[in-house]
């Protein structure tokens, strides 16, 4: 367990540096080849575990010493330990035992190990109360920046609060079948035969009850299903394609919703991206499903004329750089990594790819705007301002029980994300 815990702390430290946690834990297998699949599953667990509950167990640390803890290292193992012995299931002696030995190799100070010990002793005999005063702070309660819930009671003054614990939640492991290889009930059939068990959620998103590796999925080599949450889902019904119909996906990687727009019809579809190595990830699942777009270019999507063929587009989908505020249970680095700071860049670069890519959008054409974001700076508020400057746009309606002017909120079936179906006269 030191092994495991002494990783989860380094990498814990290093997120909170700033750094992407997908990529920290991409880096840390490579560095560690020999770890086996259960210690990455233990080191994974943590690490996910700090970064969902951060603001609560800060709280209970800052009562639990006299003064702030100035050694990162310390502070952070103390964090995995505390949220170890909270959240998981291993014992308690062991937790803090493994603590202590691993303080002893990590920290010089002879006084720190017994500092530890101290601590972790001191949480498990006052753990209720500990847990009551950080119930007390908003930030220990919700375990987000105050910024953050700031801005949510503000903006969603009945929601807020089933947002926050939403993102607090574990994300389900949802399934698009392939309806051109397979039926959501044929796939559910072949699921329950391995022991998977699924709901529907809607069309063609299955919801594991568990989530499973992908290893474990029938069939999945073979592209009857990938992986895609069900909030996401609803961006190819939502553009509305058919067969024959020239078609843009503008920010495409991974390309989720472009393979979903090409098993939805036959489309000549454009797959462009400004990032050629996730552009690659692209090119993966494509081989997968056994499909091939038409045009695979990287390129910027606010200045066409560097990949623009010159040929009008019938649908362009935009689902643009976010805040990624609708996807916190997945990514729960976001919500310490953003800053209030960085949402006018956003702003500003969502903006220049609308402007930049509505004329090439033929008239009677669709454009399809999509965040996975919550704040309305990004949405409504996006689109009315987008409105305002192109007055041969309209807004659709979108017609869907969960999505409310075109914001789905977060639950524990979805992540959250804005959709605003724009028509040219
Ligand atoms: C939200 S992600 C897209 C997710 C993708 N549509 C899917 O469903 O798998 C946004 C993408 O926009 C790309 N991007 C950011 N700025 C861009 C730009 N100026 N032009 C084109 N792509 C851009 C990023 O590299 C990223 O892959």
């Amino acid at each position: 367990m030191m092994k495991i815990q002494q990783l989860a702390a380094e990498s814990v430290a290093i997120v909170l540096s700033g750094k992407n946690l997908t990529l920290v834990l991409q880096a840390l297998w490579r560095q560690n080849p020999l770890l086996q699949s259960q210690q990455r599953g233990a080191i994974q667990d943590i690490v996910y575990g700090v970064l969902r509950y951060l603001g609560q167990l800060e709280v209970i640390l800052n009562q639990l010493v006299k003064q702030p803890l100035s050694d990162k290292k310390l502070r952070n193992l103390l964090l995995v330990s505390l949220y170890q012995l909270y959240y998981s299931e291993s014992p308690e002696y062991a937790v803090v035992d493994c603590a202590v030995a691993t303080t002893r190799k990590l920290i010089k100070n002879k006084g720190a190990a017994g500092l530890v010990n101290a601590i972790l002793r001191n949480f498990l005999r006052n753990d209720t109360s500990l847990l009551n005063l950080a119930n007390a702070h908003e930030v220990g309660r919700f375990s987000h920046p105050q910024w953050w819930i700031d801005k949510l009671r503000y903006q969603y003054p009945q929601q807020y609060e089933a947002i926050l614990q939403a993102n607090n939640r574990h994300p389900p492991m949802t399934l698009r079948v392939n309806r051109r290889k397979t039926s959501v009930a044929d796939y559910q059939t072949l699921l329950s035969q391995y022991k998977i068990e699924s709901r529907q959620v809607w069309d063609n998103a299955l919801m594991l009850f568990k989530p499973v590796p992908t290893q474990k999925l029938p069939m999945f080599e073979q592209g009857y299903v990938s992986i895609q949450d069900a909030g996401a889902q609803l961006a190819a019904p939502f553009l509305d394609v058919s067969d024959g119909m020239i078609v843009l996906d503008a920010c495409a990687a991974p390309g989720g919703k472009s393979t979903h727009l090409m098993e939805a019809a036959n489309i000549q579809l454009t797959v462009l991206d400004n990032d050629q190595y996730r552009l690659g990830r692209v090119s993966e699942n494509f081989k997968r499903l056994g499909i091939e777009p038409f045009r695979q270019v990287c390129g910027d999507a606010a200045l066409p004329s560097s990949w623009w063929s010159g040929k009008l587009f019938d649908r362009i989908l935009a689902d643009v750089p976010c805040s990624a505020s609708g996807v916190v249970s997945r990514h729960p680095d976001i919500k310490w990594l953003r800053r209030i700071t960085d949402l006018p860049m956003f702003l500003n670069m969502q903006q220049n790819i609308l402007d930049a890519l509505w004329p090439l959008l033929k008239s009677e054409g669709k454009l399809l705007y999509a965040t996975c974001s919550v704040f309305i700076e990004e949405n409504c508020q996006q689109v009315k301002c987008f409105l305002e400057k192109h007055s041969d746009a309209r807004l659709l309606p979108i017609v869907h029980g969960e999505v409310n002017n075109g914001q789905l909120i977060p639950n524990c079936f979805h992540d959250g994300f804005y959709y605003a179906l724009f028509y040219k006269v």
